[in-house]
């Protein structure tokens, strides 16, 4: 049976064809899912998640589309937003229960208006849990997978696994939770009471978000710091990349690690200036700059 019709024929989910990708990211660049879903419950996504790997069909989990670049044109496979997964339930005072689909920025408002603390560090930060913990996403040294006494995940043998905090390893942007072809379900996340300083930490994110680009579509850091002690942003200043552009993807000239769409940029010509920038600051400083933006590939 064509793969069209065992998708079509799976229950309780609305799935959409060729449907736009630009607008499912922050950046708004990319060309057509295939096949688009944003289902509201696991089940769903077990049925999804089994019959792509039966049929060998590339999948895509998506959460809040704001660290990613889509490709161009038709892509073929099933495009799975986890949006819909986005529930929060408070266990104790101090621990939650918090789907994948739920925003980072809501939960950090949640959390404060509890008076609790712990994610200050990730204010001004757009996107989805799910998405924050597969990247570890975060500001100075901290980043979301800290805070997590569990995370629970799909595997691709259909498995629900509970990972404890202690079988996820993490650093700098990068988690075990984005390897292996899991799906992030949800995590259980254990904060503490907020005391007056948590308040001015806060606020220093957000000054430092500050003197970062705002108004234009983007994808927040391009790049992630080299290791060294050494700012991205600075290298690429210091290499003459604010300004660069291809098409209408240009660099930012407030903040030089931030690629920003100014009209209609395909997310080829972002992947261009994402190399002609990497080239500039390799023939510099001999430094490879490794993309923080997540580029999704097209699988055949
Ligand atoms: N700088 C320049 N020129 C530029 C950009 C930056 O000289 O064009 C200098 C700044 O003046 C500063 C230094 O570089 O002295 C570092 O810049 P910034 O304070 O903006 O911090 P960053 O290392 O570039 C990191 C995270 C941001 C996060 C900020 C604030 C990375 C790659 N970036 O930026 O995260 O918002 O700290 O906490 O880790 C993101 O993850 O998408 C992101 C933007």
């Amino acid at each position: 049976m064509a793969f069209r019709n065992l998708i079509q024929a799976l229950p309780n989910l609305d799935i959409k064809e060729n449907w736009p990708l630009a607008p499912l990211c922050t950046l708004r660049t990319g060309g057509e899912a295939e096949f688009f879903v944003a289902p509201d419950s696991i089940e769903s996504i077990k049925n999804l998640y089994a019959l792509a790997l039966k049929e060998n069909y590339p999948l895509y989990i998506l959460g809040g589309g704001s660290n990613v670049l889509f490709p161009d044109g038709l892509v073929k496979g099933i495009f799975i937003s986890t949006l819909n997964l986005n529930s929060l339930e408070w266990r104790t005072n101090l621990t939650a229960d918090v789907d994948a689909g739920f925003k980072l920025s809501t939960l950090l408002k949640e959390i404060r208006e509890r008076g609790l603390a712990g994610l200050e560090f990730a204010a001004g930060i757009p996107g989805t849990l799910g998405g924050a913990l597969s990247g570890n996403a975060g500001a100075g040294d901290h980043g979301v997978c800290e805070l997590v006494d569990y995370v629970i995940c799909l595997l691709p043998d259909g498995e629900i696994r509970t990972l404890n905090h202690d079988e996820i390893s993490y650093g700098y942007r990068r988690s075990s939770l984005a390897e292996g072809k899991k799906i992030i379900l949800s995590a259980r996340m254990t904060f503490r009471q907020a005391t007056p300083k948590d308040k001015d930490v806060l606020e220093n994110f957000l000054l430092r978000r500050g003197s970062q680009p705002h108004g234009l579509h983007n994808a927040g850091c391009t790049f992630k710091n080299p290791p060294g002690n050494f700012s991205a942003g600075k290298l690429l200043d210091d290499s003459g990349c604010k300004n660069l552009c291809v098409g209408d993807a240009v660099v930012s000239d407030v903040h030089a690690n931030f690629i920003l769409n100014r009209g209609h940029a395909a997310s080829a010509d972002v992947l261009k200036l994402i190399e002609l920038c990497a080239e500039r600051v390799y023939e510099r400083t001999g430094i490879k700059l490794e993309p923080e933006i997540k580029i999704f590939r097209k699988e055949s």
